[in-house]
């Protein structure tokens, strides 16, 4: 989608407006709150540009007592995409997420969200974002419905919409049910049905997952993806990695604070050199057909269980070990290739 910078008449401040070109946004400039309008220009749009990324976050550190929690870490999620932020137990994702939202003081760093800055002008910036915390937390005497209502003024939301979002999360026959009776997996359901009231622009889910069964893992995942079809920039951090690649455009994985990677899942695992698994199942293992197969140039190892064998190879290689198991006298039953997952990529960049 294009974006345009406008400056504001009043105050000149320059403002980031995303639209179709064409379109005519209503915008409220950060600085002095002057409300005004802007027609997205054709040709005219500029380019999405680092500096335009949905958040930025640059040299972003953050301590609690001498203990750095975060440390220097920079990366930019870019307009529209699905941005995975990874990292084990500890690292600093939450720590992270809650600097990005001006819940706590970064000690040195900028962060951005739509080219707000959020320590000058945290409360503009966090209307652009829906937020799903780690640890969700509502009112525990209210229904879904009364929660949600009570957050409904400031996203304007209406009644309608959170009764649509209570169904669309398989809220919809809690009726009368205080929150304080739901299961964890509910809280964790109306927690997203939040996330999402108002429609925002930016979505920022901490372990969206968390306490779900897999019928509400699917749900979120689906959620998530249609909110990209719609435009919307999610960020998620999570601990379900072969989700994460199956939905994610880029990932940035931390590690003890530090940023150790960021990139595409493939990019990650080619700066990794990491190599597909060809896994090939004979009727009948013999020496000859081990001692052919790793001969093969571009063979890098082979492991042999039973009549399987694992072949971690150069890529574009099944057809050359089919015909090395079979010229050795081998009769194959079954062969899959296995791409690198980000599970492989996850624990490279973060070892010890
Ligand atoms: N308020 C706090 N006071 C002291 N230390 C804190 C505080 N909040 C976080 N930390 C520490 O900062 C580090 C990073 O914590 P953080 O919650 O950001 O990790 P995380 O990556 O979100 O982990 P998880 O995957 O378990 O949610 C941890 O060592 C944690 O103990
Ligand atoms: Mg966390």
């Amino acid at each position: 989608m294009p974006t345009q910078q406008v400056t504001c008449p009043q105050c000149h401040t320059t403002v980031t407006v995303t639209g179709n070109v064409g379109e005519t946004v209503v915008l409220i400039c950060p600085q002095c709150h002057l409300k005004g309008t802007a027609t997205i220009q054709g040709s005219d749009a500029t380019p999405a540009r680092t500096s335009d990324g949905a958040i930025v976050v640059s040299n972003l550190t953050k301590s609690f007592n001498n203990f750095i929690a975060v440390k220097n870490a920079s990366f930019i999620v870019r307009r529209g995409e699905i941005f995975g932020f990874l990292g084990p137990n500890g690292a600093g994702k939450t720590t992270t997420i809650k600097a990005m939202l001006d819940l706590i003081h970064a000690d040195a760093g900028t962060i951005t969200i739509n080219g707000v800055d959020v320590s000058i002008h945290g409360k503009e910036a966090k209307r652009f974002v829906g937020y799903l915390p780690e640890k969700v937390a509502f009112y525990e005497n209210l229904t879904a419905l009364q929660n949600l209502m009570f957050y409904a003024e400031v996203k304007h939301a209406s009644q309608e919409e959170c009764s649509r979002l209570i169904s669309e999360f398989g809220l919809g026959d809690t009726g009368k049910k205080r929150v304080g009776k739901f299961s964890k997996g509910m809280v964790q359901r109306l927690g997203m049905a939040r996330a999402l009231l108002g429609s925002p622009p930016i979505l920022i889910l901490d372990e969206p997952s968390g306490g779900l069964d897999p019928r509400g893992v699917v749900l979120i995942r689906d959620k998530i993806l249609e909110m990209k079809k719609k435009g919307t920039t999610i960020f998620v951090s999570s601990h379900i990695l072969s989700e994460v690649q199956e939905i994610c455009d880029r990932v940035a994985i931390i590690n003890r604070g530090v940023i150790v990677a960021q990139d595409s899942v493939e990019g990650l695992s080619s700066k990794l050199n990491l190599k597909p698994l060809i896994r090939v199942t004979v009727d009948a293992m013999s020496p000859a057909l081990e001692a052919a197969v790793k001969a093969l140039p571009g063979v890098h190892r082979v492991t042999i269980g039973g009549n399987v064998l694992d072949i971690i190879c150069d890529g574009a290689m099944k057809a050359k070990i089919i015909l090395a198991i079979s010229t050795a006298g081998g009769n194959i039953q079954n062969i899959q290739t296995k791409e690198p997952t980000l599970e492989e990529v996850f624990m490279r960049y973060t070892e010890a």
